[in-house]
């Protein structure tokens, strides 16, 4: 049932393109020009009524809901606000009935996300559930669904649920992009044509899973380390730094790269390992600035780009080269080289890559 892998970690990571084809399915008009997604059940109407948009979620999920949070914001322009399930219940929310709240769980049963689904429902908010699971509680619950067909996931550490939320962020973001008008005809079938050619790009970085095996072992050799990034980079390092620390127990931390010099900058010394993002193209030189800093104290440093740059690679010490996609899409690539390097550093501390120490895959309890 691992398909010829010896974790489920590694089979899931492998799963991806077919998850990625799966849930873009027959959500993709034929024509190529626009999503349907008619099953979610959110009239016309509906969709224009959204003023601002609340997206909860715990961990991983969390983290698709930060890339969500880009997605929406740049393709419709309406507001949102990202927060972690067992904060937003407490923090009393301002919600209303223009607010749509999306709630995105692999599992549909995470204890948190369901009791802010029913605080967002009290109040009067839609809620949008985003879940690989079709009969779970918060897809029943909620009022409306889009289902991330990623299949089932064993391993704790969550892989293909996370980018099929992408996925499923980028779909439902054009499809509030075509009703309100906010992105021409061509800008929405560029997107849409691009996204088609990921699950091949995904495949591309498989193929060269191996090269990142070195890198881990030397993080494997560590303690403690960094990633950072802006913009978009950076939701995607906090995902790193969570599927790291889940499973080789080495503490790391996820850096938003302008804000380094504001403290975390004291714990770089020599030969600590930094992630370092560098995939959008529009902070690339910030980014690369913020890189000299970390090196200028002793960092090691490992970089991701796009194909095609060449900046970054004179910048590190390493570098991970992701096939080259529209800047808004980069996440649902460059998070995989970082789903490798956690799996290699586990593999390298002898950890039981699949069933991490003190974790479990589904979080009922509060
Ligand atoms: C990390 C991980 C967890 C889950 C979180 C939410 O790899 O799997 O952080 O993402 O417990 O679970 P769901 O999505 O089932 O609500």
């Amino acid at each position: 049932e691992k398909a010829g892998f010896d974790h489920f970690m590694m089979k899931e990571i492998h799963d991806q393109p077919k998850a990625y084809r799966d849930t873009m399915g027959a959500r993709l008009d034929p024509s190529g020009s626009k999503v349907v997604l008619d099953e979610m059940n959110m009239s016309e109407e509906q969709i224009r009524a959204i003023r601002n948009v609340h997206i909860i979620a715990c961990g991983t999920a969390y983290h698709a809901g930060l890339v969500g949070k880009s997605i929406i914001e740049k393709l419709a322009r309406i507001p949102v606000e990202v927060d972690v399930a067992s904060e937003y219940r407490y923090r009393e929310p301002i919600i209303n009935k223009d607010t749509l709240v999306i709630v995105v769980s692999q599992s549909g049963e995470t204890a948190d996300t369901l009791a802010a689904l029913r605080e967002a429902k009290r109040n009067g908010a839609a809620v949008l559930a985003i879940t690989n699971v079709v009969g779970s509680s918060v897809a029943r619950e909620a009022d409306h669904v889009i289902v991330t067909w990623a299949g089932p996931e064993i391993a704790v550490a969550s892989t293909k649920a996370y980018t099929s939320q992408l996925i499923a962020f980028y779909l439902f973001g054009l499809q509030l992009a075509q009703t309100l008008g906010t992105q021409d005809a061509g800008f929405i079938a560029n997107v849409i044509a691009e996204m088609k050619l990921l699950p091949e790009k995904v495949e591309q970085i498989l193929a060269q899973a191996d090269s990142i095996k070195g890198w881990a072992e030397q993080v494997a050799a560590h303690d403690n380390l960094f990633f950072i990034g802006r913009g978009l980079d950076y939701a995607v390092a906090l995902e790193g730094s969570l599927k790291l620390k889940e499973i080789s127990y080495i503490h790391s931390e996820a850096y938003a790269a302008g804000e380094l010099k504001h403290g975390t900058l004291a714990l770089i010394e020599d030969d600590v390992p930094v992630i370092a993002l560098g995939t959008q193209e529009d902070l690339l030189e910030k980014t690369i600035s913020n890189i000299k800093e970390v090196k200028a104290r002793g960092a090691h440093v490992f970089g991701v780009q796009s194909e095609g740059q060449t900046e970054l690679a004179k910048a590190v010490d390493g570098v991970f080269t992701i096939p080259r996609t529209l800047t808004l899409l980069t996440p649902a690539l460059s998070v995989i080289p970082l789903q490798l390097l956690s799996y290699y550093a586990s593999l390298a501390r002898g950890n039981d890559v699949d069933k991490p120490r003190n974790l479990a895959k589904s979080v009922t309890v509060e």
